[in-house]
């Protein structure tokens, strides 16, 4: 068993680098992963600039999913033994060789699926599952408003929503990003900057349910182009988290606002998550009827390109290191 690894670490204004560190060990409830693969996500790069700090207790190092293999488990850990491939959400330190997860976050590989795909899957899947299908409580038949559609979160929400049996229409910042969204089971990608998406939803009937990640910007339209009842869940502000709103639109339409984020909720709630994605989700994965969109690839030490992709923004789907 390895003493030490090499894993990302991330100061100031420096690239992204490798470093030397201990494995770390496995307490109580917890697992150990030999990282085969790492997602990034957006959160990342607001972590590393300072602006989404690790919760209490979490890594430092970067990185909130991974897919592996175990290599050690902690005290009380029932349902994982030695040698079970697994993806994880994690509350950080993914960008490693070694990762430790809370036993209750991890998931098995669903079946068809290869290490890289399946690493690509818990934040953006329990993000969705919280935030569309909890909060948002999104039923068959209705209509979800995806916004940032061509993102990793999108192409999940897309395909997650369309596998539930509901009517989809996303946003995206061009038109190949657009049809990729129709690709993935929207029924109209929109391209926000050449078209309005309040006007298209409104001409559509309306959206039951809007995941929103733009803010400030977008508040108003969105409630505009909510349906009676509909449930607008935000969780980012790429554009400003300050809004000035119509709070009477929002009585009249009996509208429900809310958002959250999934990173400082508590363990027992991730892994009630994890048990709903796996129940729901994890067969919709092995019907084929949701896929990770792998935009590209990196190895562990390139992890600073990988970064620079994500931030150039002409990514579609999810950006991976491998380890
Ligand atoms: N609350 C939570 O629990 C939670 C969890 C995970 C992720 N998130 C958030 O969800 C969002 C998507 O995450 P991700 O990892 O899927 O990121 P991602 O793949 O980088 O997608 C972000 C997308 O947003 C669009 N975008 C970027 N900057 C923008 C801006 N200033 N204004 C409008 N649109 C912009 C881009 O699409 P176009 O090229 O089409 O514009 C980009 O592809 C991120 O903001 C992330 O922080 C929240």
């Amino acid at each position: 068993m390895a003493q030490t690894m090499r894993k990302i670490v991330h100061a100031n204004d420096a690239p992204l680098a490798l470093a030397e560190a201990p494995v770390p060990e496995p307490g109580a409830g917890q697992i150990l992963i030999r990282v085969a693969a790492a997602g990034i996500n957006r959160p990342d790069l607001a972590q590393r600039a300072g602006m989404y700090p690790p919760p209490p207790g979490a890594p430092e190092t970067l990185g909130l999913e991974v897919a592996g293999e175990i290599t050690a488990i902690g005290a009380s850990v029932s349902r994982w033994k030695v040698g079970d491939q697994v993806c994880a959400l994690l509350a950080g330190g993914g960008y490693a060789e070694y990762a430790l997860a809370d036993a209750g976050s991890a998931l098995p590989i669903p079946k068809g699926l290869s290490l890289i795909e399946a690493a690509a899957l818990p934040e953006t899947v329990f993000t969705v599952w919280a935030n569309v299908f909890e909060s948002g409580a999104l039923r068959p038949g209705e209509t979800l408003l995806v916004h940032g559609g061509a993102s990793g979160i999108g192409t999940t929400a897309i395909q997650m929503a369309k596998a539930h049996g509901a009517r989809v229409f996303a946003t995206a910042g061009d038109d190949e990003k657009c049809r990729l969204c129709e690709k993935l089971g929207a029924e109209r990608g929109i391209n926000y900057r050449s078209e309005d998406f309040e006007a298209i939803a409104r001409e559509a009937g309306g959206a039951d349910v809007i995941l929103d990640i733009v803010g400030a910007p977008y508040l108003a339209k969105n409630i505009n182009a909510a349906k009676p009842l509909g449930r607008i869940v935000m969780i980012a502000q790429l554009q400003g988290a300050h809004a000035e709103i119509n709070l009477m639109l929002i009585m009249l339409k009996r509208l429900t606002l809310t958002g959250s984020t999934l990173r400082s909720r508590a363990a027992d709630e991730k892994a009630r998550i994890a048990r709903e994605v796996e129940r729901q989700v994890w067969p919709w994965i092995e019907a084929g009827k949701v896929k990770p969109v792998i935009d590209s690839t990196f190895p562990l030490a390139e992890a600073e390109a990988a970064h620079a992709r994500l931030q150039g923004g002409a990514h579609a789907g999810k950006i991976m290191l491998t380890v």
